[in-house]
């Protein structure tokens, strides 16, 4: 049962009621980054932190010394502390689903073992025994010791998943490229749709592919849907050039050497036909969308090896060991997200932009959309009662420079207030010149160049000193005062990237508990799929036709008249 008190009203502390005037102060007085800047030369000093190896700016947010003072005074009033280590110490904080949130105890070394119970489970000491069994399989498949039904070593590797079982791998292995070091290729099927598998088996040898089927419950639709599309694929692809004789026996053979699988769910994985020697384990205190430092990693094993993985395993641990272990007012995870609760509850910020400037970070914005927004994508707090105020930002985003050329106009010039956390490295793995000009160089150019054009704009008397007509000078004002936090990191390694992600599932975590919500169910997606089960026989079926609504049946009849 789970001993979690009742979540605390934020709008009803002390520090909600002075926040509320202190923000009519300065709105009232004008939001001013300019000035703040030219009147305390220690501003950039006092809003810098170093976390490992990020520095990290929150100096040209909308905050004053006395904005930062009430929030953590906030973080103090919502007990942020608390449940920072209930969450930790395996307390069931995720209520709706009684269970512990334990993902960290998936990075922490083997001496934790025996330190994070859930029950009488010895959480560390499972998960570093997974670690191990993983670490020689995968060690087995990079070596060529591993080998197809034909005796041919694993080449490609195609991991099926969606959501959480997914978007951290394919976001990984895409962001952590320059690492893959074994010469196998990984491709990731999600969608449902059969354009996604027809692209992704195509040019593919089935007798030199491997197939990890990575479902937390081994019940989702289009997972189990693709997984039995691609055995079908490999053993026929397999049968059809006399690679296996097609025999059940010959077939069971090329199952247990060619698909793996991930689960929470092992007796499912039997149920698929999958080896269960063959299967590697998670358990139900690891939320999807928090599980990619889990066996959900399989892939990324394969492809880094397992002494990157535990490089990107300790990026993890580090931040949390920062959150845990730093005083809130010096604490950068936890003022990052006391910092959108400010924009969320007090500006009335509803969107967020994330804006890796670092083309392999390009599914980094993916993969938080889900992080965010599953976890606080909710109405009701987590004793079932309604959120007494706004929540769950909207997280969005792209590479830069490729934004800027889409999308950053309105965050510049637009009505709406949109904060943006800008991410970089100093170093590339790919060093270019283009003359005499550092291409990386001008990349961070444009990186410095947008936070500073969005924080303190161009005045109208600046555009007419450019000689601009006087009738387009309104139209070439940046108002300025749209706040960025920069996040430079040295390079993008294993432990940068499971730093960063371990940043973002904090600061998630903050927010949610100002908000005083349970971030680690997903109730909200449930719906859908059980409507998908009633409807999808009315696309052939009069009668679970005549039971849909007017609009769906209309869009059913189209689809009818126009199928080939
Ligand atoms: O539909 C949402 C969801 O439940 C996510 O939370 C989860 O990451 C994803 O589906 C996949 O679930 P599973 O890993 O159980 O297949």
């Amino acid at each position: 049962m789970s001993t979690v008190p009742a979540p605390i009203d934020a709008t009803s502390t002390p520090a909600w009621a002075a926040l509320r005037k202190h923000y009519d102060e300065m709105t009232a007085a004008g939001v001013d980054l300019k000035g703040w800047f030219a009147a305390d030369p220690d501003r950039v000093k006092k809003l810098s932190f170093d976390m490992g190896e990020f520095h990290i700016d929150l100096s040209k947010n909308l905050v004053t010394d006395e904005t930062m003072k009430l929030l953590v005074e906030l973080a103090r009033e919502m007990k942020i502390e608390e449940r920072r280590d209930a969450m930790y110490s395996g307390v069931h904080i995720n209520t709706s689903e009684d269970r512990a949130v334990l993902h960290t105890a998936l990075r922490r070394p083997a001496s934790d073992a025996g330190t994070v119970f859930d029950g009488d489970q010895d959480c560390v000491a499972d998960v570093r025994e997974m670690l191990d069994r993983m670490y020689a399989f995968a060690e087995k498949v990079r070596s060529g010791e591993w080998k197809g039904v034909t005796g041919k070593k694993i080449e490609h590797v195609i991991s099926i998943g969606i959501g959480g079982s997914d978007l951290g791998p394919v976001m990984v292995y895409e962001a952590l490229k320059p690492y893959s070091d074994a010469g196998i290729d990984c491709r990731y099927i999600s969608n449902i749709d059969p354009n996604d598998m027809a692209e992704k088996v195509r040019g593919l040898d089935p007798e030199t592919t491997l197939v990890i089927v990575v479902s937390k419950t081994f019940t989702t639709l289009e997972t189990l849907t693709n997984g039995r599309e691609v055995r079908t694929w490999l053993l026929d692809a397999l049968e059809a050039a006399g690679a296996i004789d097609g025999s059940e026996a010959s077939r069971a053979e090329a199952v247990k050497k060619h698909f793996v699988a991930v689960s929470t769910a092992l007796d499912l994985v039997a149920d698929f036909g999958i080896d269960p020697e063959n299967a590697f384990g998670f358990w139900n205190w690891v939320g999807g969308r928090y599980s990619v430092d889990s066996a959900v990693g399989l892939s990324l094993i394969i492809a880094l090896g397992p002494e990157r993985f535990e490089c990107f395993l300790k990026g993890f641990h580090d931040v949390d060991m920062y959150f845990q272990n730093t005083p809130l007012e010096e604490n950068v995870v936890a003022l990052m997200g006391l910092i959108n609760v400010w924009y969320v509850n007090f500006f009335g910020a509803e969107s967020h932009t994330v804006l890796p400037y670092n083309q392999y970070m390009h599914r980094f914005p993916a993969y938080l959309q889900q992080l965010t927004m599953e976890s606080n994508g909710k109405g009701v707090r987590w004793d079932g009662s309604p959120l007494t105020t706004a929540s769950g930002e909207i997280f969005w985003g792209e590479p830069g420079t490729n934004g800027q050329h889409a999308f950053y106009q309105l965050i510049h010039q637009g009505t709406r207030l949109i904060p943006s956390d800008l991410i970089a490295f100093v170093n590339t793995p790919n060093p270019n010149k283009d003359g005499d000009q550092d291409v990386h160089e001008l990349f961070l150019g444009n990186f410095l160049a947008q936070t500073k054009a969005l924080a303190f704009g161009k005045t109208a008397d600046e555009v007419r000193a450019e000689g601009t007509p006087e009738e387009l000078v309104t139209a070439r004002i940046f108002t300025g005062n749209r706040p960025t936090t920069s996040i430079f990191g040295i390079d993008l390694t294993p432990h940068a990237l499971g730093a960063l992600i371990a940043l973002y599932e904090h600061i998630t975590f903050v927010e949610g508990t100002v908000w005083g919500i349970d971030s680690f169910d997903q109730w909200g997606v449930e719906l859908g799929k059980q409507l998908a089960k009633q409807i999808t026989p009315a696309f052939h079926d009069d009668e679970a036709l005549a039971a849909q609504d007017a609009s769906t049946k209309a869009l059913i009849e189209f689809y009818r008249a126009h199928r080939k």
